[in-house]
């Protein structure tokens, strides 16, 4: 067994620690479920301040898919920490930023030939984004879609769904965002096939951009290949399809948001490949590098040239050490093959899920893209009313028997997989015997 509890959770580490942060840290920054504090970890395992080891199914918020740990990520990042932490790529050149660009050029999905301009996160990565698409363009608006999340700065914030907590009384937010919603297939009208409904929302998004906003009045079109924080939708392939089409119709670039998606976490290196929609620029993060702070945002090299000199970049935005972990925690997943075990791993979630939903009645949901799987809890399978009390109880319960797993969606009623790739199928068994016995015991 992976799980080993010494204390109780949180043990008095935790506890004392716990105290500290609430007298020290900003009350606005979410207390993690039980105020558990880490001190180490490796592969898919986390142990905490009293030793008490977990399972992590949230990867630290999807940025660990090439494990805990990873030696390539390691050996590297202390190599480039040994030589050269920091110098500002815009005051002096090195090696590795430049090594992380031609291979983020080669495999990012896109048009090429490509380039790439490394920032520090993920909101950081899309508003760029939107910069370089604007000055390409010269036009101004934006469309994003609902239950859309791309960050916690302004624009970002401004394209994001979810009033309570990411946008309630930050605003006013940046002008010429508009938002419409993705297609929920779970949520459709009753008397509507699955087809007929994808296509009345194509018709809708086609009206949308007559009446809301005029396609010619858009810089691009930002969209997640399967959403993420917003609860693990996968937007139909036809939708998707047709908002490529849309943009190329109308000259607006198409920008996939693969922060969550990326880097072999939906089964395919990229979520792009779900619906085979081609970008013209794409957002990285998270598992690009292993949990240091780093993004990008790569693309047509027509389309990245475009914004004036100086006008991307920033004094940490691609920093060496940064890119020397991404270059370990690529190599890793290339190397050992976590592609395809994201795939096997996904398939053997969705297994366990499906039955989950066929034992609980308030799981009224199980869904995903390979390692991305998700359970939606409700009040009722008819009307789907969300469950988001019955949802946390099932998390701190998990929390506390060693399992560490995140709620998404709209009303936090999902209970997301963002595991490690590393992970062996006897821990996700394990985790998922936890989860389960969590699940009987809230019903
Ligand atoms: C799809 C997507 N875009 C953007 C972001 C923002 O990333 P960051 O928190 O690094 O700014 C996230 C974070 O969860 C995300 O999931």
């Amino acid at each position: 067994m992976a799980i080993e509890l010494r204390t109780e959770v949180p043990g008095p580490r935790s506890r004392a620690l716990l105290e500290q942060r609430r007298r020290y840290v900003s009350g606005a920054v979410s207390e993690p479920r039980c105020g558990l504090f880490f001190e180490r970890g490796k592969g898919a395992r986390l142990t905490d301040v009293d030793g008490n080891v977990f399972l992590d199914l949230a990867g630290g918020i999807g940025c660990m898919n090439a494990g805990h740990g990873a030696a390539r990520v390691l050996e590297r990042a202390a190599d480039q920490l040994s030589r050269l932490q920091h110098a500002c790529f815009m005051v002096g050149g090195y090696a590795s930023y430049v090594e992380l660009a031609r291979k983020l050029c080669e495999i990012a999905p896109g048009v090429k030939p490509a380039k790439a301009a490394l920032f520090n996160s993920g909101a950081e990565a899309v508003e760029n984004a939107v910069k370089i698409a604007r000055r390409a363009t010269g036009r101004t608006a934006v469309l994003a879609f609902d239950p859309g999340f791309h960050g916690r700065t302004l624009l970002a914030l401004s394209m994001t769904s979810k009033a309570d907590p990411y946008r309630a009384g930050f605003g006013p937010f940046a002008p010429e965002v508009y938002r419409f919603p993705i297609p929920d297939v779970l949520r459709r009208p009753r008397e509507l096939a699955e087809d007929a409904f994808v296509e009345r929302s194509i018709a809708e998004l086609r009206r949308f951009l007559v009446s809301t906003v005029p396609a010619s009045a858009l810089a691009c079109a930002v969209f997640e290949p399967a959403i993420g924080e917003g609860g693990f939708i996968v937007p139909p392939r036809a939708f998707l399809l047709a908002l490529e089409r849309i943009c190329r119709e109308n000259g607006v670039v198409l920008v996939a948001d693969e922060v969550q998606t990326g880097f072999g976490r939906t089964g395919s290196l990229f979520g792009c490949e779900l619906s085979g929609v081609v970008p013209d620029l794409v957002c990285l993060a998270k598992s690009l590098s292993g949990g240091l702070p780093l993004s990008a945002v790569v693309g047509r090299a027509a389309l990245m040239d475009a914004p004036q000199v100086g006008g991307l970049g920033g004094t940490f935005g691609g920093n060496p050490v940064a890119c020397a972990a991404a270059l370990g925690a690529i190599e890793t997943i290339e190397r050992d093959g976590l592609v395809a075990r994201a795939a096997s791993l996904g398939a053997r979630a969705a297994e366990r899920f499906a039955a989950f939903a066929e034992r609980f009645a308030f799981v009224g949901d199980a869904r995903g893209a390979g390692a991305m799987r998700a359970i939606e809890l409700v009040k009722d399978r008819e009307t789907l009313e969300p469950d988001k009390a019955r949802t946390e109880r099932v998390l701190e319960l998990a929390a506390r028997r060693g399992v560490i797993a995140l709620a998404a969606g709209l009303h936090g009623n999902v209970i997301r997989t963002l595991m490690p790739l590393v992970m062996t199928d006897s821990e996700l068994d394990e985790a998922l015997a936890v989860l389960e016995r969590c699940l009987a015991e809230v019903a």
